[in-house]
């Protein structure tokens, strides 16, 4: 099966390209580096010849909301419509828990994909996750400085390969509209994650919890990213993930660490 990836070079994109090649599938990357641009829909057309399955894991990195709002518009339309006339007959999205209710700069972005993807032309399939293990990773490396500024929240976190496996499944079946969420084993603090996470890796950065403004910081805060049973569950815990990352790194002792 040829299968377009949107967002193939990215973290999960990488997971999402490696697992359809190792059940056979022909993946084809959608991305800036590979030629293609999704907002201006350059090389799209191109790219979509002979793909029967789309997979979007594509993003924008940015808090604000105008950002998100207008990268996932364009993204959207530009990949629906190319699509469209390419004749993809299953379109396979990937939003986050808590996307279509917590009102946070981002997450309108990625509401405004989930809309466009209903009411588009293909039929479709639209998994929401918790943040991946490597959330807590991505909040450090865009953190420049000594400290990690990391918003109060409660979380479930997923291995992202697991989330990239659960795509693949899914665009190998039918579209389903809304399927039930994903999310991890285990439910934690982001910044205690964040912080196994630096020990884990050997690095030292200064970590505040701080919650966001307003009633997103609160459902952030409450348990508003973690999703009501029933829910797909991902089996790597974080001091599994940890000691994974420790021993790639070289460190003694992932497993188990504690946070400070
Ligand atoms: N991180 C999490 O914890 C988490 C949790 C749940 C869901 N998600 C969702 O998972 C998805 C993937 O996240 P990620 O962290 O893996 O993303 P990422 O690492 O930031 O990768 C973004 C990808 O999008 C591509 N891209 C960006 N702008 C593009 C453009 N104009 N045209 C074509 N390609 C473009 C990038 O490639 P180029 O730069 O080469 O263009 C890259 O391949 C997102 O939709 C996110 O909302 C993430």
């Amino acid at each position: 099966m040829k299968v377009a990836v949107a967002g193939g070079t990215g973290l999960l994109g990488r997971l999402v390209v490696a697992e359809l090649e190792r059940r056979g599938d022909v993946p084809v990357v959608l991305a800036r580096s590979r030629g293609v641009d999704l907002t201006t829909g350059i090389g799209l057309v191109r790219a979509l010849r002979g793909v029967t399955t789309v997979v979007d894991v594509s993003n924008v990195t940015t808090t604000s909301r105008r950002r998100a709002v207008a990268f996932f518009t364009a993204a959207t339309q530009q990949l629906l419509a190319a699509a469209d006339r390419a004749g993809v007959r299953h379109v396979v999205t990937l939003s986050i828990v808590g996307a279509d209710t917590i009102d946070f700069g981002y997450y309108l972005g990625k509401r405004r994909q989930e809309e466009l993807l209903a009411a588009g032309p293909a039929p479709w399939t639209l998994l929401r996750a918790t943040q991946f293990h490597e959330f807590a990773g991505q909040l450090v490396d865009r953190s420049p400085g000594p400290v990690v500024v990391v918003p109060r929240m409660r979380s479930r976190p997923v291995a992202a390969r697991e989330v990239a496996a659960h795509l693949v499944e899914l665009a190998h079946g039918a579209p389903r509209g809304v399927v039930e969420p994903i999310a991890g084993p285990e439910e934690l603090d982001m910044a205690d994650l964040v912080r196994r996470r630096l020990r884990a890796t050997g690095r030292r950065r200064l970590v505040l919890s701080l919650r966001l403004p307003g009633p997103a910081g609160r459902a952030f805060a409450d348990g508003g990213l973690v999703p009501a049973p029933p829910f797909v569950t991902g089996s790597e815990t974080a001091e599994e993930h940890l000691a994974r990352l420790a021993a790639a790194a070289g460190q003694p002792g992932g497993a188990g660490t504690r946070s400070t």
